[in-house]
């Protein structure tokens, strides 16, 4: 069943930063959006990821360690939470956690997985190491979250070519952008769908310039 403005999707967000994804989320997921964004969780109680959801009148929940997740799961049913989203959450997530949103949690990436994804990939580490490979494109990816870090089935990806001259800074910002249109994007197909789904490989994200040419 589609979510909609009066029974919207309970969207939870844990971060562990900036929180800009969280930002784009707040931005798109309010009313009359079928989704809402009901609960910001982070394991750092500075996190600017916090202030934002403050500001923006969502609870907040700070759990420095997740331990064993029977805390975490509990908050996320306390606020009757339908989706989770990672946005740069630097955590693990545990098991049980992971276990009790099968199919309901996903995550972004800042590369095309599976390439550059894995344990120990995450921030600037991500970035430099597209560039010391020498590829020629990258992107951002939103998937399921499953037990194996960066793994679970790949919902929607959207290219960025990297320039000749970018630093890790640089393509960073560049894949960044995308993120805050992709992460938005399918957490309304999900809540338009009534459960998680894979976006088209042709959606148009309105961004057609990161686009690499066609035919080349
Ligand atoms: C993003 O690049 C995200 O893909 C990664 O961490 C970064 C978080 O940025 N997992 P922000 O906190 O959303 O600004």
């Amino acid at each position: 069943m589609p979510y909609t403005a009066e029974h919207p999707l309970r969207v939870a967000v844990l971060a562990s930063g900036e929180g800009s994804n969280l930002q784009a989320l707040l931005d798109s997921c309010r009313p009359p959006s079928p989704a809402l964004v009901v609960l910001v969780a982070s394991d750092r109680g500075e996190a600017k990821a916090l202030a934002r959801a403050r500001a923006a009148g969502v609870a907040t929940h700070c759990i420095a360690d997740p331990g064993d997740g029977a805390a975490l799961t509990g908050v996320l049913r306390e606020h009757a939470v339908e989706l989770v989203a990672l946005a740069g959450y630097l955590k693990l997530v545990p098991p049980e956690v992971v276990a009790a949103f099968a199919d309901r949690m996903i995550n972004i990436h800042p590369a095309l997985l599976p390439a550059f994804g894995g344990p120990g990939m995450y921030g600037g580490r991500v970035h430099r190491a597209v560039l010391a490979s020498g590829a020629t494109l990258s992107g951002a990816t939103v998937h399921l979250v499953n037990a194996q870090y960066d793994r679970g089935p790949i919902l929607a990806q959207w290219p960025v070519p990297v320039r000749p001259g970018d630093t890790a800074e640089s393509l960073a910002a560049r894949v960044l952008a995308v993120e805050h249109r992709l992460l938005p994007a399918v957490v309304l197909a999900a809540a338009e769908a009534g459960r998680v789904v894979p976006l088209p490989p042709a959606a148009d994200f309105g961004m057609p310039d990161l686009a690499p040419a066609r035919g080349t």
